[in-house]
């Protein structure tokens, strides 16, 4: 499909206030000397007290969101945060249901999906995780798994323009270890058949690779069909490596 890719770092809990200042400097300044814009939408996923300071380094070409939210608009959850909060301050994106969320928290899709509900209210953009374990793979139930992820975790009212899918095979994760091109080949094109059966633009929604990119596999991945862009961990956090990613989207 004819779409943007999509550049998408995700910090996870890594980062300072030092960090966020020279990491969003050099992306900026990158970005400067490119002209002002990538084929790729860039965005930054740094932790939440670290939002507001880089939204405030990067002008509208540079996207921020946040790393998750809760499903209620507001309330008594102590240590959560709402995505209308998320969408005051001016993040345009959040991750929910990445599977260290998942496991750590126990998140089921249904949960993903009630969050990803309140962050379409919020006018945010949600990128919905899915992924297979190693064990999964091994017994080959990963298109049985993702497929049971994307239908259960897809908030109702959904579209290209608020929806993004990430595929990270959990196995592939801070390893190094990459699939094969076929089979990522074979994992984003039954996302896309899924999505073209549960949404009306289906075939414009972003699906995103995820997993132990870095400069040196990134060109190799885009080019895989139905690749619209990347989510990166560890190489996001070097300014070099993501712009490089970034360029390869
Ligand atoms: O959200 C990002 C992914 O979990 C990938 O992490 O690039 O460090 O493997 P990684």
């Amino acid at each position: 499909p004819n779409v943007r890719p999509l550049a998408a770092g995700n910090w996870k809990m890594n980062g300072s206030s030092e960090m966020t200042l020279s990491l969003l400097k050099g992306l900026t300044e990158r970005l400067k000397s490119a002209g002002g814009s990538l084929a790729a939408e860039i965005l930054v996923c740094p932790p939440f007290p670290y939002l507001a300071a880089a939204i405030a380094l990067v002008d509208k070409d540079i996207a921020v969101g946040g790393q998750d939210c809760h499903p209620k608009a507001s309330g008594a959850h102590t240590g959560d945060v709402a995505a209308a909060m998320l969408a005051d301050i001016g993040c345009r994106y959040v991750i929910l249901g990445h599977s260290e969320r998942r496991t750590d928290h126990g998140e089921s899709s249904a949960e993903v999906a009630a969050k990803a509900a309140a962050a379409l209210v919020a006018k945010l953009t949600a990128i919905i995780c899915v992924g297979e374990t190693e064990a999964e793979r091994d017994r080959g139930e990963a298109l049985k798994i993702v497929e049971k992820q994307i239908v259960e975790s897809l908030p109702p009212a959904g579209s290209a323009s608020n929806l993004v899918i990430a595929y990270e095979p959990v196995w592939a994760i801070g390893t190094g270890r990459t699939p094969t091109s076929d089979d990522v080949a074979a994992v984003h094109g039954h996302i896309r058949k899924l999505l073209r059966t549960n949404l009306a633009d289906g075939g414009q929604v972003r699906i995103l690779y995820g997993g132990s990119v870095k400069p040196a596999n990134a060109a190799e991945l885009m080019a895989i069909p139905d690749v619209n862009g990347a989510l990166v961990g560890g190489a996001s956090l070097k300014a070099e490596d993501f712009w490089a990613i970034a360029e390869a989207c």
